[in-house]
C-alpha cells in the first residue's frame, strides 16, 4: 500500500507525489531526505539574499576564497551537495563515454564558480524581469545530476519556464527527481538530448550553460553548444557567460616546477575574447579559432619559457561578475606544450599562438617569426 511523501517524511505540500513505501531501498530513503535538505537549504540561502552576501570579488587566490568562504551560506549549499554525491553515486549504475553523473554534482563545490554563476543568473533575471511582460524562457544546456541553475531560476522567479538539457541519462534522472521533490515538475523539464544539436521550439530569453574548462580547451563542448544554441536567443535575450577572455603568459621552464611564476606580460597584445553575444547574433555557426598575437618579445631575459593559458569568464558584464583567474577550476592556469626559447642567437620577433575552442591542449599551436629584434 502506497504512503503519501508526506506521511513518511513529514514533507509538506509543495513536495507532490506518492511514494510506495515497499520499493524505496535504504538508499533511496537517504536520498530523499538529502532531497529535503536540498530545499531547506536552497531556501536558506536564497533567504539569506545569496546576492547581497559578503563576497571578494577580487578575489585573487583559492586560498584567500578559503578563509571566507567558510561563513558563506553558498558555502553551506555546495557542502550540502557534496554530501549529496556519494548517495547518488551509489544509488545509480556506471556510465561510459560521458561526464559522470557524480562529477557533474562534484562541480558544485566548486564553490566560487557555482556562487558567481547564481549571482549572474539572478542579475540576469531581474533584469530580464523588468524588460519582460510575460514568461521567460529559460535554457540550461547541460544541466548536471543536480540542475542548480534550472531549480534557482524557478524559485528566483515564478515568471520563468526552464528547459534543461542534458546529454548524461543518469544525470536526467536525478534531476528529475530532484525537481519532483521542489513541487517543479510543472516549470521545469528535463530533455536528454545533445544541446550541440538540439531544437528549442521557442525563443530562448536566458541561454546559461557551464560546460567549460579552462581556456576553452580540453574538449568542452561550450562553444559547440552556443553555436548551435545561440541562434533561438531572443532579441534582448541574455547568454550566460557572456564572454570569455583567453589571456597568454610565460613562464619559466625552472619555475614551472617550483612555484609557477608566470612573467608579467600586461601590456602586449596577448589575449583573445569570444563575445559570444556578438557570436549569437552576427556569426552565429562559426566556430572560431582563437588567435593570440605575440608581440614585442624584447623584453624578456635569456632562457626557456613555457607558454601559459588562463582564462576569465565574463558573467555579467554589466555588474563587473567575471570569474577571475584561479578561482574555478575552469580558469585555473594550462600550459601548454609550447616551448619559446630566448636568447642573443634566438630571439623571436612576434608570433601567432591559435587554436580551435574545444581543441585538447596539445593542439595549440605556436608559429614565431624571428629577424625583427
Ligand atoms: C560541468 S557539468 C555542469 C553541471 C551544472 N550545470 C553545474 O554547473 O553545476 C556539465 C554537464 O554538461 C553535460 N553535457 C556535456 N556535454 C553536453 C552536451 N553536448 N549536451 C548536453 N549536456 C552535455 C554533462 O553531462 C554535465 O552534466
Amino acid at each position: 500500500m502506497g504512503l503519501s511523501g508526506a506521511e513518511i517524511f513529514g514533507f509538506e505540500s509543495d513536495l507532490r507525489g506518492d511514494f510506495d513505501l515497499n520499493s524505496l531501498n535504504p538508499t533511496q530513503v537517504e536520498l530523499r531526505n538529502i532531497l529535503k535538505r536540498f530545499k531547506e537549504r536552497v531556501d536558506g540561502v536564497l533567504s539569506n539574499g545569496l546576492v547581497l552576501l559578503p563576497f571578494d570579488p577580487s578575489g585573487k587566490s583559492c586560498k584567500m576564497i578559503r578563509s571566507f568562504d567558510q561563513n558563506n551560506p553558498a558555502f553551506e549549499l555546495t557542502q550540502f551537495l557534496k554530501h549529496g554525491r556519494d548517495v547518488e553515486s551509489s544509488l545509480y549504475g556506471t556510465e561510459m563515454d560521458i561526464l559522470h553523473s557524480k562529477e557533474s554534482i562534484s562541480c558544485l563545490v566548486d564553490f566560487v564558480r557555482t556562487y558567481k554563476f547564481i549571482e549572474a543568473l539572478f542579475l540576469h533575471l531581474d533584469r530580464l524581469e523588468a524588460i519582460l511582460p510575460g514568461k521567460i524562457e529559460v535554457v540550461d544546456a547541460g544541466s548536471g545530476g543536480i540542475p542548480v541553475f534550472g531549480l534557482l531560476a524557478a524559485i528566483k522567479s515564478d515568471r520563468t519556464v526552464v528547459t534543461c538539457i542534458e546529454n548524461n541519462p543518469t544525470s536526467v534522472i536525478s534531476s528529475r527527481e530532484v525537481i519532483q521533490s521542489f513541487g517543479l515538475q510543472d516549470r521545469i523539464k528535463v530533455i536528454n538530448a545533445d544541446a550541440t544539436t538540439y531544437e528549442h521550439d521557442k525563443l530562448i530569453d536566458l541561454l546559461i550553460s557551464e560546460t567549460m574548462h579552462v581556456a576553452l580547451l580540453g574538449n568542452e563542448p561550450l562553444v559547440k553548444i552556443l553555436n548551435n544554441l545561440c541562434r533561438f536567443v531572443s532579441e534582448h535575450g541574455v547568454i550566460i557567460p557572456e564572454g570569455v577572455n583567453v589571456e597568454l603568459a610565460l613562464a619559466r621552464e625552472e619555475e614551472l616546477q617550483r612555484l609557477r611564476r608566470v612573467v608579467d606580460i600586461t601590456g602586449l597584445s596577448t589575449y583573445a575574447y569570444l563575445d559570444f553575444e556578438k557570436i549569437a547574433r552576427f556569426n552565429p555557426m562559426a566556430l572560431l579559432p582563437i588567435i593570440i598575437h605575440l608581440v614585442r618579445l624584447s623584453r624578456l631575459e635569456n632562457g626557456i619559457y613555457r607558454i601559459i593559458l588562463n582564462s576569465t569568464v565574463d558573467l555579467c558584464r554589466e555588474m563587473g561578475v567575471v570569474l577571475g583567474q584561479n578561482e574555478s577550476v575552469i580558469t585555473t592556469p594550462v600550459w601548454t606544450g609550447n616551448k619559446l626559447e630566448i636568447s642573443d642567437e634566438s630571439y623571436p620577433s612576434d608570433g601567432v599562438l591559435s587554436y580551435v575552442p574545444g581543441s585538447s591542449v596539445r593542439d595549440v599551436n605556436l608559429r614565431l617569426r624571428y629577424g625583427g629584434g
